[in-house]
Parts: C-alpha cells; structure tokens; sequence
C-alpha cells in the first residue's frame, strides 16, 4: 500500500521573516495528530537552513525548488544539490512546468538535474504536464510520454525509487480549474503503465505519483481517492495554514 505524500511547492513568496513564521503555525498543527501521509515543504532557498530548524522535531520533510546539473564553479545565481542539502533538504523538484515554460528547460536539462540530485542522495518530485493547446490537440499522452522517457533517461531500478513523479496538467495550475478525479486518473494509470513496461510491474506499484494543478480542501478528498494519484503537489494552497492542514487531513 502506498502512502500518500503531500508536498507546499511554495514558488517565489514569503520573505525569510513570513516564511518563519508560517512554518511554526503549520508545525504546531500538524503535530497535534498523527498524519498518515508524509508532509514535505518547499520554500524558497533563503529560507530553507531556517526552516529546517523549526521542522527538526516534527514530522515534516523540507525540499527546494530547483538546483544546477553542475558540482560547483562559475554559475552564477545558481544553487548546487549540496548547497540544499547541507541547509537541510531531502528532496528537490524538478521539471516544474514553470521551470520549463519561464526558463526555458529542456527534457534534457532535467534530466541532468535528476541525476545530480540523486548523485546526491537528494528524493526528486519530477513534474510533467501537458498545456491546455496540447490536451485540445489530443497530445497529452505523447507529451507525457516524451517528457518521462527523456526526463528518466538513463534512470536506474535503483535510482527511480528514489523520484516521485508529479502530473501537474499547466491547464490546472494556478487556474482554479484542477483536473477531474477521473481526467487525472487516467493520465496516472498511463505514467504508471510507462513505469511497469520500463522498471517492471512490482517496482513502478511501489511508485508514488502525485497530482498538481488546483489541489484545494474541497477537492483533494476525490483526486486523492484515485487508485494511481498517491499525493499532491500543491501551490496556491499551500500558502495557508487551514488550506494545506484540509489537504493533508483529506489523506
Ligand atoms: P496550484 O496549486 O496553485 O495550482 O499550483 C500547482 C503547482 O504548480 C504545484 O507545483
């Protein structure tokens, strides 16, 4: 049985002031119970060393939100997978559509990042999606494909226990408009049908495939009782307290 895993990608807000306080109000609710799925937040850089500080005793997981393919050097505005780490991270996410779309990442670059970060004993959420011009042509599943096999080049059977995978349609994020349970669904079941033929059935079962794209209070219950969506990445409602706290008691 897989447990369901809820991830606050917080994109660009909260200064280090905000972002302190917010963790300790999501940290003082989150431990007031058990949870029965894991919780993983993903600040901005300039506050993840902080926020590992609060999370320390709790049972939440800090991520960043990108890092560079290289070691180290002349790169200018760039974060290695050290860096994150020594500030605390387990995991990263990468392929974010809006990495892809703003910053112009290639399939090709992910994949470089994935392998860094696992060079680095960091868990990766990898996102992919399709935008609303490719599900009107009816290229969702190509696109989805493509975006795995090029994203997962390379990728051992050891290695992809290590990635979570995240099918965040762009048409759904920051829209209001997420995908319906049964839309979601059915490009989940696909992923991990990509996944057995790639890694073998029993392997790609134990996967964990989250979903992003409007993820609220009120609709996480129905896509998280999905038989293939085990999670959410979630943006918007992440940002508060109540609204993440619905999300992951909905798990
Ligand atoms: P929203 O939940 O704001 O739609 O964002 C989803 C997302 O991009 C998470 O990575």
């Amino acid at each position: 049985m897989r447990k369901k895993v809820i991830a606050g990608n917080w994109k660009m807000n909260y200064n280090l002031h905000q972002s302190i306080s917010f963790i300790n109000q999501l940290k003082s609710e989150v431990v007031k119970k058990e949870r029965n799925c894991d919780i993983i937040i993903c600040p901005n850089f300039v506050s993840l060393s902080e926020a590992k500080k609060i999370i320390e005793d709790s049972p939440i997981k800090l991520g960043a939100q990108n890092i560079y393919f290289e070691d180290s050097g002349a790169f200018t505005g760039e974060t290695s997978a050290d860096m994150i780490k020594s500030a605390g991270c387990e995991y990263v996410i990468l392929g974010h559509s809006e990495r892809r779309t703003i910053f112009n990442e290639s399939d090709e670059l992910i994949n470089k990042k994935i392998k860094q970060a696992l060079k680095n004993d960091l868990l990766v959420i990898f996102c992919v999606g399709e935008t609303l011009d490719e599900r009107e042509r009816g290229v969702t599943y190509e696109i989805v494909k493509n975006q795995i096999e090029q994203g997962l080049r390379d990728i051992t059977a050891e290695e992809i226990q290590k990635i979570i995978i995240a099918y965040e349609p762009v048409w759904a994020i920051g829209t209001g408009r997420n995908a319906t349970p049964e839309q979601a669904q059915e490009v989940h079941a696909f992923i991990r049908n990509l996944l057995r033929t790639a890694y073998g059935i029993q392997l790609a079962d134990e996967l964990i495939i989250q979903y992003g794209g409007s993820v609220k209070p009120d609709n996480a219950k129905d896509l998280l009782s999905q038989p293939d969506i085990d999670g959410a990445l979630v943006g918007g409602a992440c940002l508060k307290v109540d609204s993440f706290i619905g999300i992951i008691e909905s798990c």
